[in-house]
């Protein structure tokens, strides 16, 4: 369980706060009686997006800057009691083409907050969402966080590559931090733009929009599809636990779903809706890790989390609030 406590009157900053996972973040420290400031550059392409913040438009403190701005976080960071570090390149198909966003925002980003941190704040307590990506394709399923990594993009490698100088600041520099591992996370507040990341929310698109869902090969590659309200409740639940600083953590779902009773799982969510294959772009299958699905006793036994929502509800939920408020998505 959430420990209120551990956030009622503490200060959190979340880095990329308007896009999916921060803004939903931001919603449930504030719930739980948080001072939430937000740090966002708004860049194009990502999920930043005003809206996602419209339930706490009023309580919390937004601030437009890069996480590259040394200046800014110097500032940023003072007095937060918490530092959730959501802001981040994370365009894969961008990654095929250009290495240097993923290099200059995921990797000279992270050393530009964290050292902000060792010279303005070494009492914070930061929390990174690295990505499944980090492993690459799975030697042994469910995959455990002492699996090898070997990625299969500059994404997932910058990825790594933050992880890795967060935990130095960490052992070196006494900054705590919690290194989360995430699987692939789908539901409210996600961008609906365009493909490049975030295959569920792209199947409620196309499903909301009417369309066939397009299932990539042979839909027979197995994934764990993780609902953002239980991804929310992991994040806090690192976050509130001692023990969790230090450590690789991965979030997820032990029980795997291939795509297409993903598509299936959907339509009937939707109580509409058809399905068809499509075939994978040269790079995207390339790119692609295979079967992969998270071992997650780790953090069961450390933080007392496990995921809660079933795949079918989730949906449902995500393709409600689509429905209700898709002209500030589309
Ligand atoms: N959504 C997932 O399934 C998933 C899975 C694994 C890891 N992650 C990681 O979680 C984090 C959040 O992802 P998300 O899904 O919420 O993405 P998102 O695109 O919705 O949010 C990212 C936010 O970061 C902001 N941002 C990007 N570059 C910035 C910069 N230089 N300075 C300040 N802000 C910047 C964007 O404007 C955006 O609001 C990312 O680091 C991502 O790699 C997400």
């Amino acid at each position: 369980m959430i420990n209120v406590d551990a956030f009622a009157g503490k200060t959190a900053l979340i880095t990329g706060g308007t896009g999916f996972i921060g803004s939903n973040l931001a919603i449930k420290l504030i719930e739980l009686g948080a001072k939430v400031t937000i740090v966002d550059a708004m860049l194009p392409g990502y999920g930043g997006n005003l809206f996602n913040l419209e339930p706490i438009k009023d309580r919390v403190t937004l601030n437009f800057a890069d996480i590259r701005d040394f200046h800014a976080l110097n500032y940023l960071v003072k007095d937060q009691d918490y530092i959730f570090h959501l802001a981040g390149q994370v365009d894969h198909v961008l990654s095929l083409t250009d290495p240097f966003p993923d290099i200059d925002i995921n990797i000279k980003g992270t050393a530009t907050l964290m050292e902000a941190c060792k010279i303005h704040n070494r009492a914070a307590k930061v929390i990174h969402t690295g990505t499944r990506g980090q492993y690459g394709p799975a030697t042994k399923l469910p995959v455990s966080e002492d699996a090898p990594t070997h990625p299969r993009g500059i994404y997932e490698i910058s990825n790594l590559t933050a992880e890795k100088i967060m935990q130095i600041y960490h052992d070196i520099h006494g900054v705590q931090c919690v290194l989360l591992r995430l699987t692939n996370i789908y539901g409210e507040r996600h961008q609906m733009q365009h493909p490049r990341y975030g295959v569920v929310n792209w199947f409620v698109r196309q499903v909301v929009d009417g369309q066939p869902i397009r299932v990539f090969g042979d839909g027979k590659i197995l994934r764990d599809f993780l609902y953002i309200q239980d991804c929310v409740d992991a994040i806090l639940m690192c976050a509130q636990t001692d023990a969790a600083y230090g450590e690789v953590i991965n979030i997820g779902v032990d029980a795997p779903t291939d795509f297409i009773e993903l598509a299936e799982t959907m339509i009937r969510a939707a109580g509409t809706g058809s399905w068809e294959f499509a075939p994978f772009s040269p790079e995207r299958k390339a790119q692609e890790p295979g079967d992969f699905y998270s071992d997650i006793s780790k953090i069961r036994q450390l933080a007392g989390w496990q995921p809660t929502t079933l795949l079918e509800d989730g949906l449902r939920k995500t393709i409600e609030y689509y429905r209700q408020h898709k002209q500030h998505y589309w």
